[in-house]
């Protein structure tokens, strides 16, 4: 079928008469939306508290699930899996059957798909504040989590390809070839990267051993990044952007050419979080270089969204779900331009072990994964509620607070890693060390002070959308939009 029937059956819905089109399975996704809030209140509400403990330690108040390290994973788990993950599987679930003129397959599977997914990250929240951790960052459930994770993965794969396979329309549209990337890599991931000896029902030790250990961690997490983080919110950004705009996708060549670019060159970047480890040097190298080249595919991907934006600037000045998403593909660009920095070793050599990646973290984190969800959440709630959005207003305040929270979050942090890294590698005239760990941080303090602001906006807007959201989906008056 042509680039422009593709577009216009599946992108822009144009002139499709509602006779042809099938009954949508719609609860599950309205679940997934639900929780995806939640999620984002809850696990925002543990990253402004881990940024005052940075602050002010006694917000610890002794208390050992209350701890830095404890609250930590607690925040990194629920932003990610809880929040990120419940808006990838509950999109998905949206986008594919609309592109695909299909209703979805396995209905019953997908509910357990939800209900495995929340009690298995409620399960994993428990473990996490009780200190139970296997020490590997993005993957620190232990063994009967991981096993229940695999199992509710495999019945997602069954519901979204099994879709894809009772399609009306042959090409399969281009967010689902990122959404059906998402659940084959991160299913391969998973599984590899936990492969583990059980001891007790609460402790395993992993089948890897010293540095070979490390690379398949860092396989995992920068892939998990990768895959999860960039790849499933990619799908999420093919189908909601040329929708919001009311273009079609400017070039559907170039989508499928950052795809391939995408999925080719990611898989080898890992090693770039191993910088001057054990790990041999050219492993090294090749994750530095992969990760340079990585960029023309990012790129390739914001350039496309970009040009898809053309004419609808706009209507971004009146939507602000329009404006997040557009916003989101600004800081796509700049963490994908950013990371390839941060890979290269001579870089890394300042940045590594600074607040300058969790800086890189949060641009991303927040500034593309958090817009876009917020950009598609804008779309999707009133179209899945059949009603307004409750307040305008509500929610250009949102985007203004977070727009400066990420901007204030992401300055201190930067200011904070480039500090830190600097005085780090000052020496004294005799070649030692010039300054005390305790003396750098002293200096960063004020960063963090900032940071905890930014974070206290940004969850602010995040609570202001929650709330405007439930009074759209459960409305106590006939006021309609104010
Ligand atoms: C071209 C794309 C990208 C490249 C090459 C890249 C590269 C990097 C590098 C070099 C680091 C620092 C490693 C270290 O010193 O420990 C890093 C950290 C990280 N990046 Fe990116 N990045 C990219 C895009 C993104 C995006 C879009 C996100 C989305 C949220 C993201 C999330 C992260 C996370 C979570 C970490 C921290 C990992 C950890 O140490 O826990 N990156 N990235
Ligand atoms: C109100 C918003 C948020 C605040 C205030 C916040 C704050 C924090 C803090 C204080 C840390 C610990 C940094 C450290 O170890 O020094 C952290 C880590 C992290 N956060 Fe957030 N966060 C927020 C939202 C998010 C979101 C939405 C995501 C993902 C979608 C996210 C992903 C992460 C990740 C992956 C790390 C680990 C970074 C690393 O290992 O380098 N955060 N966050």
């Amino acid at each position: 079928m042509a680039q422009a029937a593709i577009d216009a059956q599946t992108v822009s819905g144009a002139a499709v008469p509602a006779r042809v089109l099938p009954k949508y399975e719609s609860a599950v996704v309205n679940a997934f939306i639900g929780m995806t809030v939640l999620w984002a209140v809850f696990g925002m509400s543990a990253g402004v508290w881990l940024a005052a403990e940075m602050v002010w330690p006694v917000l610890n108040f002794d208390l050992p699930w209350l701890t830095f390290g404890r609250l930590r994973t607690v925040h990194t788990n629920s932003v990610v899996f809880g929040f990120g993950g419940s808006a990838l599987i509950g999109t998905s679930f949206y986008v594919v059957q609309r592109t695909c003129r299909a209703r979805l397959f396995a209905p019953g599977l997908s509910w357990m798909v939800f209900w495995g997914w929340q009690i298995g990250l409620l399960f994993g929240m428990a473990t996490l504040f009780m200190g139970i951790n296997t020490g590997k960052e993005y993957a620190e459930l232990e063994w009967p989590l991981d096993i229940a994770i695999a199992l509710v993965w495999v019945a997602y794969g069954i519901v979204f390809f099994g879709t894809i396979a009772r399609r009306k329309i042959r090409p399969i549209y281009v967010a689902n070839w990122f959404y059906g990337a998402l659940i084959i890599v991160v299913a391969m991931l998973h599984i590899v990267n936990s492969a583990e000896m059980p001891v007790t029902a609460f402790k395993s030790f992993p089948l890897y051993a010293g540095s070979r250990d490390a690379i398949v961690q860092w396989w995992y997490g920068h892939n998990a990044v990768g895959f999860f983080l960039t790849g499933g919110f990619l799908g999420m950004m093919y189908y909601f952007l040329p929708k919001q705009a009311g273009n079609p996708t400017w070039s559907y060549r170039l989508s499928i050419a950052s795809f391939w670019g995408f999925v080719f060159t990611y898989i080898w970047a890992g090693p770039h979080h191993l910088h001057y480890s054990a790990i041999p040097d050219w492993v090294q190298n090749l994750g530095m270089v992969m990760s340079i080249v990585l960029l023309l595919p990012s790129w390739g991907t914001m350039i496309n969204g970009v040009m898809t934006l053309s004419g609808a600037w706009a209507k971004a000045a009146r939507d602000p779900g329009l404006r997040f998403t557009a916003l989101a593909l600004a800081f796509y660009g700049l963490a994908t331009f950013e990371g390839p920095m941060l890979a290269i070793k001579s870089v890394n050599a300042i940045s590594h072990y600074t607040e300058w990646t969790v800086g890189h973290v949060h641009s991303g984190a927040l500034g593309w994964n958090a817009f876009i969800t917020f950009g598609a959440l804008y779309f999707l709630v009133p179209a899945v509620s059949g009603r307004k959005l409750h307040s305008l207003r509500a929610a250009n305040i949102h985007f203004f607070l977070a727009l400066a929270g990420v901007g204030v979050y992401i300055l201190s942090m930067w200011g904070a890693g480039v500090t830190q890294g600097l005085l780090w590698l000052s020496l004294d005239e005799n070649g030692e060390v010039k300054y005390s760990f305790a003396e750098v941080m002293r200096a960063i303090e004020p960063y963090y002070l900032a940071r905890f602001f930014g974070g206290v906006l940004f969850l602010a807007g995040a609570l202001l959308m929650a709330w405007n959201f439930l009074m759209t989906a459960f409305p106590n008056d006939e006021e309609g939009e104010k």
